[in-house]
């Protein structure tokens, strides 16, 4: 992949870790954000991680911070745009970029859940749009969605997948614009059973949690659902679906176990207690975890 210009918009937790991941790649990187201290603050953060993952340091060194969105933009060939989740927000500055780059200037939305479809929708040149959904962090986990809408040209998506995948990362290309895109579905659909099984009384919290990681959740990494499904059989998988998926959670919206919780104040993390109670310490001890956990894997992937 040859060196490219890439902008970035929003220095906040993914912008600046999507920044690092490209400019590690090689590619000129300019960023942005209206927040003084967030794009100040922008490069020593990418400096940080970069000692902290044993890369290249100098990288660094290609990224310009710009207070300008228009200056930001102007010479790009890629922009992401990694801002709040908010709909109007995201439709305005999409169409401020677009009175600033070239008409085959790819614009790319880093929404989690936000339809790419309805962000895009005001543009003059929309097959030049889409999405691509990281995962936090940017620089530890490998995915990256790629998603098209129905005016999204071939040539954009092709583009967009050769520049994530010569940049380490895993893309995987959304073919069709749903909410969710792929991982949030799979991940939700699970979520949606983990909380049901202790509405119903079935098992407590810890429990759900520990049978995902002592079974296969140690196998998901390497094995997929439906890689799966062909090693045990797919008329294995059939009779089990037959057993279980009518006994399976399939109610249409959010549970009221998880209503409840919410309106009680339980908000997780933040407030000490969700589905279990949370002290400072065992908050940093998880999030710890899972940090080590992420960076080993990539060690691992090297
Ligand atoms: N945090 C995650 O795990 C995660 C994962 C995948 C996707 N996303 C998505 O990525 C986007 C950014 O999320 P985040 O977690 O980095 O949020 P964040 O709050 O850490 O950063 C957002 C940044 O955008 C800046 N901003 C706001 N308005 C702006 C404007 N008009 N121009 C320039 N900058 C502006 C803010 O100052 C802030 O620094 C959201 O759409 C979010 O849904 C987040």
């Amino acid at each position: 992949m040859a060196k490219a210009k890439i902008a970035v918009i929003g220095a906040g937790l993914m912008g600046h870790g999507i920044a690092q991941v490209f400019a590690l790649a090689g590619h000129d990187v300019t960023i942005t954000d209206q927040h003084k201290p967030a794009l100040e603050s922008a490069r020593q953060r990418i400096a940080t991680n970069l000692r902290d993952l044993g890369d290249d340091e100098r990288a660094v060194e290609r990224v310009r911070t710009i207070g300008d969105l228009a200056d930001c933009v102007r010479d790009a060939d890629f922009v992401v745009e990694a801002v709040l989740e908010d709909m109007p927000l995201k439709q305005k500055i999409f169409g401020e970029i677009e009175n600033h780059v070239r008409p085959d200037t790819i614009l790319a939305s880093n929404t989690s859940v936000m339809p790419i479809t309805e962000i895009m929708a005001g543009l003059r040149e929309r097959s030049r749009a889409l999405g691509t959904h990281w995962w936090n962090p940017p620089f530890l986990v490998p995915l990256v969605e790629v998603i098209g809408t129905q005016w999204t040209s071939p040539a954009a998506i092709d583009f967009t997948m050769k520049l994530h995948a010569a940049a380490g990362k895993t893309p995987a290309h959304v073919k069709k614009d749903v909410p969710g895109f792929i991982g949030n579905r799979l991940q939700h659909a699970l979520w949606r059973e983990a909380i049901s099984l202790v509405e119903r009384g079935i098992c407590d919290a810890e429990t759900v949690d520990a049978v995902i990681k002592a079974a296969f959740g140690r196998r998901l990494a390497v094995l997929g659902p439906l890689e799966n499904a062909d090693l045990v059989g797919t008329d294995l998988t059939l009779a089990i679906h037959k057993t279980v998926l009518p006994d399976i959670d399939s109610r249409p919206g959010p549970s009221p176990y998880l209503e409840r919780l919410v309106a009680e104040g339980k908000l997780g993390f933040k407030s000490g207690e969700g589905f279990r109670k949370w002290s400072a310490e065992q908050q940093a001890a998880l999030r710890q975890k899972v940090l080590q956990h992420l960076k080993k894997a990539r060690e691992e992937d090297a």
